[in-house]
C-alpha cells in the first residue's frame, strides 16, 4: 500500500519564532501517529525557515518542503529560490503550481513545468497542483482543464521520473474558502486524472485532495479510494487541527492496510496456500 499523504501548507504565515513552535508541536503531536506507519507527512513552511524547521524534525518520519522553486537551477532571478537551495537545507519536497502561484504571480503551465523538472534535477519530490476554477467547472471545462495542466507539467518525464511526482487535485473555488469539493467530486477527478497518467507511473502516483480539508471533513475524503492523502492550508496551521486530520488519514491507512492484508490472505488460501 502507498503511504497516505497529509501535507501542510503554511502559505505567507507564521514569523521564525511561531514556524519553530508549530514545528516542535507537530514533531511531539504526531509522533505516535507516525509510528503506526501507513502515514507520510510534509510540512512546507516559508522559505526563509525551511532549515530550522528541518533541523526541529531531524530525527522524525516529518518531512519537509517549500512551497515553489524557480526553474532554473541558478541566475539573475532577484528573490527568486531555486531547487537546489531548497535541496542544500534538507528539505526534500516542493509544491509546483499552486493556484494562488498560477493565479496572483502569473506562473504559466510551461513555467510549472520548468519547475517541476528543476525540482526533479535536484532530487526533490514536487507535488503538481491542478485543479479548475468556478467558471470552468460551470462551463463543464474541469477534466479540459486538468488534463493540460497534466501534459504540461508532466511532458517528456520517463516513468521513474513520473513515477517521483505527487499530484494534488485542488479546485480553486475550495481553496480557502470553506466550500470543500464533496468527496463524490473529488473522487470523480481523481480518477480521470489517474486515467491520464502515464503508464508506466500510473499506479505509483498518489493523488491528493486539496481546498479547504477541515478536521470535520477528511474522514470522508480520506476514504475515498481514489484519494490517496490531504494538501492541507489553513487547518495546517494549527497543531490541533493539523493533528485531528492526520488522526483521520491514520486511520483510513489502517483501515486499507487490514483490508489488503484480508484479501491478499483470501488470494492464498483460494490458491491452496
Ligand atoms: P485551504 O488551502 O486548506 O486553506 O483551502 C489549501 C491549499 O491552498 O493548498
Amino acid at each position: 500500500m502507498k503511504p497516505l499523504l497529509i501535507a501542510g501548507n503554511w502559505k505567507m504565515y507564521t514569523v521564525r519564532a511561531s514556524a519553530i513552535e508549530l514545528a516542535q508541536q507537530l514533531r511531539a503531536g504526531l509522533a505516535s501517529l507516525l509510528a503506526q506507519g501507513g502515514l507520510e507527512v510534509v510540512l512546507l513552511p516559508p522559505a526563509p525557515f525551511l532549515l530550522e524547521v528541518v533541523q526541529v524534525l531531524a530525527g522524525t518520519a516529518i518531512a519537509v518542503g517549500a512551497q515553489c522553486c524557480h526553474g532554473e537551477d541558478e541566475g539573475a532571478y532577484t528573490g527568486a529560490v531555486s531547487a537546489p537551495m531548497i535541496a542544500s537545507t534538507g528539505a526534500r519536497w516542493v509544491l509546483c503550481g499552486h493556484s494562488e502561484r498560477r493565479r496572483l504571480f502569473g506562473e504559466s503551465n510551461r513555467e510549472v513545468g520548468a519547475q517541476l523538472r528543476a525540482a526533479l534535477r535536484a532530487g526533490l519530490r514536487p507535488v503538481l497542483c491542478v485543479g479548475e476554477t468556478l467558471e470552468q467547472r460551470e462551463a463543464g471545462r474541469t477534466h479540459e482543464v486538468v488534463a493540460l495542466q497534466l501534459r504540461h507539467a508532466l511532458e517528456g518525464l520517463d516513468g521513474a521520473q513520473a513515477a517521483r511526482v505527487v499530484i494534488a487535485y485542488e479546485p480553486v473555488w475550495a481553496i480557502g474558502t470553506g466550500r470543500s469539493a464533496s468527496p463524490q467530486q473529488a473522487a470523480e477527478v481523481h480518477g480521470a486524472i489517474r486515467a491520464l497518467l502515464p503508464a508506466a507511473a500510473a499506479s505509483e502516483v498518489r493523488i491528493l485532495y486539496g481546498g479547504s480539508v477541515k478536521p470535520d471533513n477528511a474522514a470522508e475524503l480520506l476514504g475515498q479510494p481514489q484519494i490517496d492523502g490531504v494538501l492541507v492550508g489553513g487547518a495546517s496551521l494549527h497543531a490541533d487541527s493539523f493533528c485531528a486530520i492526520a488522526q483521520a488519514g491514520s486511520a483510513v491507512a489502517r483501515a486499507r492496510l487490514a483490508h489488503e492484508t484480508a484479501g491478499d490472505s483470501a488470494a492464498r488460501a483460494a490458491a491452496g496456500g
